[in-house]
Order: structure tokens, then C-alpha cells, then sequence
């Protein structure tokens, strides 16, 4: 297990001062653009959650990385694959939730038909920085009636203190911390 992360993380390039200055930029993307991270991340994500959560029913995803994720676990899995997207992108009955961001701030949206009252979430995500994205998940999920049985990220930040964000109970893993 320890060898598979630091393989992982040997792929995962930083890049400073991107989008903005004083940021440094964590890219997932130069992780899987090797076909041997793909898979290998794969089956790091897939056995934590068969582990971990071995009676969920839905893996959110939250745009836009954490989609490439959540359908590679859903679909190993054979549960639901459901997006929480930015404002605007999902048609129907969507649920609204503004939120900040490591970089400006957002709004988050859901759409209710496919959750069911009481289905067993766990939330997928490329990382962990302020926690705004993943809080705001969370609150659409519950508002929805889901129960949100924990969070996944691979990539956790903790000088930036994500964690106090969320809720107490829900528990968040993440396959590495950086700083
Ligand atoms: C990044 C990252 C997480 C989020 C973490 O996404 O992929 O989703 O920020 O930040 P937080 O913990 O402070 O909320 P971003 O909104 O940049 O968009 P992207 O995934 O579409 O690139
Ligand atoms: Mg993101």
C-alpha cells in the first residue's frame, strides 16, 4: 500500500503561483496522464471504498475532477455515479448551496431526483483544501435526505484546515497530505 502512494505521488506535479499568485496548484491530471498511475490509482480508490464503505449505494463526484473518480468507482462497484456540478449545468429539480473556495467563492448544485431518502453517499473529490466544496456537498446531500457515510479525496492539504469545515461524524479520508 505504502509503495502504491508513493508511487502515486511521484506523479502528482505542483505547480506555483497557478490559477493565482501565492497558490500552489496540485495537478491530479499529470497523475493519470501515466497509464500505470491510472490503473494503479484505480485500484487504490476502489479497494478503500469496497473496505471502507462496503454497503454504499451512490458516489458523488463533485465537478470537475472528482468525476473522473466517481465513475471509475461507481461503475467497478455497479452503485450510482451522481454529480454535484457548478451553478447552472444541471437541468430539473436542482438544490442551490453557495460556498467559498480556495480561490473566490462559488455555488454548487444537486439534482434530487435520483437521491433516495436514507441512500448510503460517500463523496469523491481530487482533494481537500478549504473543505468549502466538500461542506457544501455534504449540506446538498443531507438537505436532499441522503445519508453521507464519509469522503474520499486523494490529495489532502492540511495547512488549510479543510477538516474543521466539515460536519462532526462525517468521516473524511484522503490518500495523502501536502503542503
Ligand atoms: C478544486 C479541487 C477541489 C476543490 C478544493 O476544484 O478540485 O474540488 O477545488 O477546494 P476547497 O477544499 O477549498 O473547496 P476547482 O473548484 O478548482 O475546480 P475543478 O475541479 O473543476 O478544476
Ligand atoms: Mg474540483
Amino acid at each position: 500500500f505504502e509503495n502504491k502512494i508513493s508511487e502515486l505521488r511521484s506523479k502528482i506535479m505542483s505547480f506555483p503561483d497557478f490559477p493565482k499568485k501565492g497558490i500552489l496548484f496540485w495537478d491530479i491530471f499529470s497523475a493519470v496522464a501515466d497509464g500505470r498511475t491510472c490503473k494503479l490509482l484505480q485500484s487504490l480508490l476502489v479497494d478503500y471504498t469496497k473496505k471502507n464503505f462496503p454497503d454504499v449505494e451512490a458516489i458523488v463526484g463533485l465537478e470537475s475532477r472528482g468525476f473522473l473518480f466517481s465513475f471509475s468507482i461507481a461503475a467497478e462497484l455497479g452503485v450510482s455515479c451522481l454529480p454535484v456540478r457548478k451553478k447552472g449545468k444541471l437541468p430539473g429539480d436542482v438544490l442551490s448551496y453557495a460556498y467559498e473556495l480556495e480561490y473566490g467563492s462559488d455555488i454548487l448544485e444537486i439534482q434530487r431526483n435520483h437521491i433516495r431518502p436514507g441512500m448510503r453517499c460517500v463523496i469523491v473529490d481530487d482533494l481537500i483544501a478549504t473543505g468549502g466544496s466538500l461542506n457544501a456537498a455534504i449540506h446538498l446531500l443531507k438537505s436532499c435526505g441522503a445519508d453521507v457515510i464519509g469522503c474520499f479525496v486523494i490529495i489532502e492539504l492540511p495547512s488549510l484546515k479543510g477538516r474543521s469545515k466539515i460536519p462532526n461524524g462525517i468521516p473524511v479520508h484522503s490518500l495523502m497530505k501536502l503542503d
